[in-house]
């Protein structure tokens, strides 16, 4: 880290001071421990109804547990998941769900993040055939590995292949906030076409807070055993509520969203039509993917944080946090500019 502002990352960013406070708030007394609390029943009934989730929401400590927990779940046995190249859980997971699940990823080259029916409908021919891993769930991201974000036409008729292909969804939402500013739409509409979800704080200015949002009441029964089997009940499970609750009261973590959102869209504007930067895919949350020569990365790299995403293609990842303010987004743009001016 260079001391100034990182563009590496929205995890590289802080608390906000309101999840802070409700932390600070929920630290009176003593709470029954795993969850059967009064700040966890305020909270799941909350994201319940927010996300009109027959089903039920359960908190988890992080996004890789919330993927794997939210798509065993859905799995029988002997399924295999479908998802993008670029999905995390394929990318960045160290083998988590094969490893825990024991499951098969069969992931799809997209163009920009995103899967569509005739992608999916690909890797379909070996059904019935017990030689091929059967594809049981379809895994997506909202808003994408790749800073994009399905819209709620591609979401839906992704969702209408899906069901009439005996397929089960599931999204991950580590950044579902950032595709809910960018679409203005309500969280609810982003889950309707999903079977079960999670919902990220963490990205969002959480300490570490996700929940799992199951859609469908005949899906509930063993997400208990199965969150606490994955490691993923925590004792003193009313800080993770309490920073949900801050995130939800007042809609802060949409404030906080459109925010991290509208900074990306600056830092894109503000390097628009330099010929030694290349956008490369559409900036619609809060990620810049960008092309640059290696040395004017290098130069970059001097002064400030960001993310070497493909070294080979010499692309880079930046990304806007909620505490991300206009300056530090004019500062490093300034930088960039001079740096491919050299
Ligand atoms: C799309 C996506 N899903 C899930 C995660 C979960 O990550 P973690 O397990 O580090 O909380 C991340 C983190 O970067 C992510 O980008």
């Amino acid at each position: 880290m260079t001391g100034r502002k990182s563009f590496g990352s929205d995890n590289h960013a802080g608390v906000h001071p309101a999840v802070l406070r409700a932390i600070m708030d929920a630290n009176s007394g003593d709470a029954v421990a795993y969850g059967a609390d009064a700040w966890t029943g305020q909270v799941t009934a909350d994201l319940r109804e927010t996300f009109r989730a027959d089903g039920g929401a359960f908190l988890a400590l992080n996004g890789s547990g919330a993927n794997v927990l939210g798509l065993s779940i859905l799995l029988r046995r002997h399924e295999a998941v479908i998802c993008a190249e670029s999905a995390h859980i394929n990318t960045d997971e160290c083998g988590a769900p094969e490893r825990l699940l024991g499951t098969k990823l069969l992931a799809v080259p997209t163009a920009d993040g995103k899967l569509t029916p005739d992608l999916i409908a690909e890797r379909l021919s070996g059904r019935g055939d017990e030689h091929f891993a059967q594809p049981g769930v379809v895994a997506i991201t909202q808003s994408t590995e790749l800073g994009t974000c399905y819209t709620l036409a591609e979401l839906r008729k992704l969702a209408d292949f899906c069901r009439a292909s005996d397929l089960r969804v599931f999204l991950d939402g580590a950044r579902l906030a950032n595709a809910a500013a960018y679409l203005d739409c309500p969280l609810a509409d982003l889950a309707e076409c999903t079977d079960v979800l999670s919902f990220g704080g963490t990205k969002n200015g959480a300490m570490g807070a996700e929940a799992l949002i199951v859609m469908r009441q005949g899906l509930t029964a063993d997400v208990p055993y199965l969150r606490k089997q994955q490691t993923q009940l925590t004792s003193k499970m009313r800080f993770v509520a309490a920073q949900f609750g801050a995130l939800l009261h007042d809609d802060l973590w949409r404030a906080n969203a459109a925010h991290a959102n509208a900074m990306a869209r600056r830092l894109a504007d503000g390097v628009a039509g330099l010929a030694e930067v290349e956008i490369v895919y559409p900036v619609q949350a809060n990620a810049v993917f960008a092309r640059l020569r290696p040395r004017h990365i290098a130069a970059l790299q001097r002064e400030w944080t960001l993310h070497v995403w493909d070294e080979r293609e010499s692309v880079v990842r930046w990304m806007a946090a909620f505490d991300t303010s206009p300056a530090d987004v004019d500062a490093f743009v300034a930088d960039i500019r001079m740096a491919a001016d050299t």
